[in-house]
């Protein structure tokens, strides 16, 4: 299983550190165009591995996409982060051009490849993608939901002051500070619906929370995440490389789906060898899909920055 990561930087590396920790890929190629860059980090990663005790195979080039071919999974993380204040959708004027450039090179050295998109604003990077390579809609996937519903976990968890293991959740809709639908309907702690143990104002402010997750952190940080996404893409390559059929909330392109045409947007969808195996339709209450409604207009809004 040979998994190549296009962008070295904190979200890149991290990435291919938890796939490698993982162990179940074989190779994973790290790539940059910053010289040396991805090199030194592959080189890091891998005196890691007695230590964290893996075998995968963790290489670094600077701008030779021969070395990706025949990646089984490519993903994409390149591209410019947001600084604080800025929204996602504001990186496209750079991002856009990079996403294009760089998902044709992979194809062109893996044509059986399964894409994954990490690059902001995600759901339009998706869409430009599918627009841009000739590629079946199944294997291009957007990692926005997975981030997004770790979050809302977490917030959840915080609020209820329980192990995040004893709670599930999913956020659908577009990857955006705005356009996230956190399915607080549908959340549990241990099968239990969450509105068992919060009320409906401290679930508001679970939501609230759980949408600007990446924007709390830009301001702390002074530049984007990196771990939970690292972490986010590394669970849906292990679920694609190890045929898992788990289901993840993923962007992906809609043609009636969710009353949705035309768009790349986050929907709960089944993943294994194939990338997206199946799209799960789910109720949704009312409030939600009004939700689901008003993303997909923001997510359109952005597309139509795109020149496709
Ligand atoms: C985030 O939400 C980088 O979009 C990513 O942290």
């Amino acid at each position: 299983m040979k998994v190549t990561v296009v962008g070295a930087g904190a979200v890149g590396a991290s990435c291919a550190e938890y796939i490698a920790i993982k162990n179940f890929a074989s190779e994973v190629v790290l790539l940059d165009i910053k010289e040396g860059y991805a090199e030194g980090k592959a080189m890091d990663l891998m005196q890691c591995a007695s230590l964290n005790g893996f075998d995968t195979k963790i290489t670094g080039v600077t701008n030779d996409y021969s070395k990706t071919a025949n990646s089984d999974i490519c993903v994409i993380t390149s591209g410019i982060p947001r600084k604080p204040g800025m929204t996602r959708e504001e990186l496209i004027g750079i991002n856009a051009g990079i996403v294009k450039s760089v998902s044709t090179s992979l194809l062109e050295h893996s044509p059986n490849m399964v894409l994954i998109v990490v690059s902001n604003p995600m759901d339009t990077m998706t869409y430009l993608a599918h627009k841009t390579l000739d590629m079946p809609k199944n294997r291009i996937i957007g990692m926005g939901g997975a981030l997004d519903s770790a979050r809302f976990k977490y917030r959840l968890a915080e609020a209820m002051e329980a192990p995040i293991s004893d709670i599930d959740g999913m956020v659908i809709g577009g990857h955006s500070d705005k356009g996230m639908v956190p399915l607080t309907s549908h959340a549990t702690r241990n099968s239990i619906r969450v509105s068992e143990f919060l009320s409906a104002e401290r679930l508001e402010q679970v939501a609230a929370d759980t949408k600007v997750g990446g924007a709390t952190l830009t301001s702390l940080l002074g530049t984007s995440a990196w771990y939970a996404p690292g972490a986010a893409v590394s669970g849906l390559v292990q679920a694609i490389a190890c045929d898992q059929k788990k289901m993840f909330p993923c962007s992906t392109f809609l043609e009636g789906e969710y009353g949705l045409n035309d768009i790349c947007i986050g929907v709960p969808v089944i993943l294994g060898r194939n990338g997206i195996e199946k799209i799960v339709d789910i109720p949704l209450s009312d409030a939600e899909k009004a939700h689901m409604q008003t993303s997909a207009e923001g997510v359109k809004k952005t597309n139509g920055l795109l020149d496709v």
